[in-house]
């Protein structure tokens, strides 16, 4: 039967006491819905429907490609009354899978144990919790049989000692769907139409429920807090820095580390503390990132090391660079390979080919930097003059004196070498040493100035 996928993510999400609507909030630098659309689509359903409300342009200018059907729920009544706006479009074929927008953990294996084992049933995920308070808690009969589910708020003492609960996945056809939602009432604590009412009314109909074990606990939290979010971003965390292990990276501190992205690595990379990586990363064979360096969109060669404190974001480096202590590489950065870029050196949109170094406090901006170029400390291109930006081109083998400054547009040509301190305006002939700074006078009669009296 084909699948269609129902994500609730209308809520206000009140307790996150923010702006910003809660399945926006980023987990691991994505947002929370962004984690349960992936979790849905390894499933490949035939529709995922997303039923959105709260802060509803901005929910969907977040997802300008997801491929889903955007479902309005102007009120939020309550989940019952989310999945009762998607049912018109859901195919009376269908089987129906309903995930919650801010349930981001889940592992597509459970959802696929849930999706097989609900045929001809209902089926919910559950898991046994050390502290269940907030969830919805599972009441079974005394033939261990699950009988209904009572939320936190409706619930009697007894019932609060429960500590199984409920994920807020369901999964059953829409042929049985259909009658039982518009049964479901909002006579509770809330005034809520609860979708979880649906199992009451299942059990009631002689409908089988079965319930399915989540593989841990963290599957079925929600996030209805800045501490519940804090506290699964964490456990995100934990489960990138095992999967790293396993993989065989050396990390100082598995947990100091964040990956808000898809990190990979080669053989026997190592990354020292408080390394952030966002977007995509991939590391080389034998690449070694130091303490504190944040890394987006890079791809660096295999042997390169990054030194402490450096931050390089949509850079790519070849093998053997030595980049940092407090090196910035900016967008469009190409280092090829052997390439040295050191403390406090800034390089945007600019090639370096191989060999060359840029070892201290320096600017290369829009630039193509032969190989084996050395630029001396200082050292900086002028690519903006106000309006529009132009391009430095130093050829292969030239020698940059320390503190020169290269106005461009500007061509230093192949082994040139430029006198420090010297401002660079005009293209430089090949081989020949350019100076261009006013010629060092002393003056024999001078006399240093004595006060009067
Ligand atoms: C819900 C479940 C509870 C379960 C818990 C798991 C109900 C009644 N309760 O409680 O059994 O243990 O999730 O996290 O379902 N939403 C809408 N429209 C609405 C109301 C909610 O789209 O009118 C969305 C929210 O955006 C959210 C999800 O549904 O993504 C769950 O709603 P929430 O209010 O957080 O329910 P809980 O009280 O956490
Ligand atoms: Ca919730």
């Amino acid at each position: 039967m084909p699948l269609d996928v129902i994500v609730l993510a209308a809520g206000l999400g009140k307790r996150m006491r923010s702006e910003l609507p809660k399945v926006l909030h980023p987990l691991a630098g994505r947002p929370l819905l962004a984690h349960v659309l992936d979790a849905a689509r390894a499933l490949a359903p035939r529709r995922m429907f997303v039923v959105h409300g709260h802060g509803a342009e901005r929910v969907r200018a977040a997802f300008p490609d997801a491929g889903v059907d955007w479902v309005l729920q102007a009120k939020q009544l309550g989940t019952g009354h989310a999945v009762l706006q998607a049912l018109p479009q859901v195919a009376s074929d269908a089987d129906v899978l309903v995930l919650y927008g801010d349930v981001p953990l889940v592992r597509p294996a459970t959802l696929r144990r849930l999706v097989e084992g609900a045929r001809g049933s209902v089926g919910i995920v559950v898991a046994e919790l050390d502290d269940p308070s907030g969830y919805g808690r599972i009441v079974r009969d005394a033939a261990q049989r699950v009988a209904r589910i009572v939320e936190q708020k409706d619930a009697t003492a007894s019932e609060l000692a429960i500590r199984e609960v409920n994920s807020g996945f369901f999964c059953l056809s829409a042929r049985r769907l259909a009658p039982w939602l518009s049964k479901i009432g909002n006579d509770n604590a809330q005034n809520e139409y609860y979708l979880t009412d649906l199992v009451a009314l299942a059990v009631a109909d002689a409908v089988p429920v079965l319930a399915v074990k989540a593989e841990d606990q963290w599957e079925v939290a929600g996030v209805n807090s800045m501490q519940e979010l804090a506290v699964l971003e964490r456990v995100w965390q934990g489960r990138e820095a095992r999967r790293l292990l396993e993989a065989g990276v050396t990390l100082a501190d598995p947990a100091r580390i964040d990956v808000r992205g898809a990190l990979e690595c080669g053989r026997d990379v190592s990354i020292d503390i408080n390394c952030v990586f966002e977007g995509r990363v991939s590391l080389g064979d034998n690449v070694r990132v130091g303490p504190n360096c944040v890394l987006k969109n890079v791809s660096i060669g295999a042997g390169t090391e990054v030194l402490a404190f450096s931050h390089l974001d949509d850079a790519e480096l070849g093998e053997r660079c030595r980049v940092g202590p407090f090196a910035r590489l900016r967008p469009g950065a190409r280092l090829a390979e052997d390439v040295h870029v050191g403390n406090f050196v800034e390089v945007k949109a600019s090639r370096l080919g191989a060999g060359s170094k840029a070892n201290h406090l320096s600017y290369l901006g829009d630039s193509e930097v032969g190989s084996r170029v050395n630029v001396g400390a200082g050292t900086i291109t002028c690519n903006y003059d106000g309006a529009a930006k132009h391009r430095t081109v130093i050829e292969d083998d030239c020698f940059i004196g320390s503190d020169a400054t290269l106005v461009a547009p500007v061509r230093i040509a192949r082994g040139s070498y430029i006198g420090a301190g010297s401002t660079i305006s005009k293209d430089t002939p090949p081989g020949q040493l350019t100076v261009a700074r006013a010629r060092q006078v002393s003056i024999p009669s001078w006399k240093p100035p004595r006060k009067k009296g």
